[in-house]
């Protein structure tokens, strides 16, 4: 692994030095981001996470299931965001790809699982406040910088909300679905103030059209690339391979 220092980014008074480990290929990337996860249950059992989707983390999930050491009985978990308009039984709901890939693998009470609730996104924030607040929040990024759903031009400030998905975002996630119609335009999402309010974030990308766009967040943030955000919070962990 070699780690490098990639820029500096100003974020009012302070100076934040954001380094992107890269890492020599996914199954390491993958490996890394478990035992991130490991060391935040070992720190305390009772640990509240927060949970991407999408194809980058699923390596992450898989190591996390076959490690059967971890105790996950105490550990509450904060999906970050999840389609509307799909039946919660779609394999692509977000719902059953987390049941699929990691949910149904490990000990975690069923009430400790949540899901931002597109009926009312507005209580997701004070559900997680109310639990103690997320410990170490794990987020992957679209090819247009967005996290969780959070697309370009949201604002800073912004809690869990409902949003429509741009059209790149579609397109992209469409893999999942057999047609690019069947892909929801909306979702109910964390927002930017709510992930930044995690104790600890970590962030994993992959491939080169999206560390293109990761060095322009960190070198020059924007409001329309909405992973510079990472740049108003002093923990943050990235682990990058091609
Ligand atoms: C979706 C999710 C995001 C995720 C993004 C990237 O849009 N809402 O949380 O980061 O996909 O996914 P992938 O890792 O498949 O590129």
């Amino acid at each position: 692994m070699i780690t490098t220092p990639e820029s500096q980014a100003s974020n009012g008074m302070t100076t934040i030095t954001r380094t992107i480990n890269y890492v020599k290929d996914y199954d390491t990337l993958s490996e890394m981001a478990a035992n991130i996860v490991r060391k935040e249950i070992n720190r305390s059992s009772t640990s509240i996470l927060g949970l991407p989707t999408g194809g980058t983390p699923i390596g992450m999930y898989e190591k996390l299931v076959k490690d059967k050491s971890i105790d996950w009985r105490r550990v509450k978990t904060f999906n970050l965001d999840e389609y509307v308009g799909i039946d919660p039984n779609h394999p692509e709901s977000y719902r059953n790809f987390m049941a699929r890939h990691f949910h149904n693998h490990v000990n975690i009470p069923k009430d400790y699982i949540h899901f931002p609730d597109p009926m009312c996104p507005e209580k997701y924030d004070d559900l997680i406040a109310h639990s103690g607040g997320i410990d170490l929040l794990v987020m992957g990024m679209g090819s247009n910088g967005h996290v969780a759903f959070n697309e370009p031009g949201t604002d800073m400030l912004s809690e869990t909300h409902i949003t429509d998905l741009k059209e790149q975002t579609i397109k992209d996630n469409s893999r999942f679905f057999n047609s690019i119609d069947e892909v929801p335009t909306q979702a109910v999402t964390m927002g930017l103030r709510t992930i930044l309010g995690a104790q600890k974030i970590l962030l994993l990308v992959t491939g080169k059209k999206k560390l293109k766009v990761l060095q322009k967040a960190i070198w020059k943030p924007d409001y329309n690339i909405p992973v510079s955000i990472i740049n108003n919070h002093r923990k943050v962990e990235i682990l990058y391979c091609d």
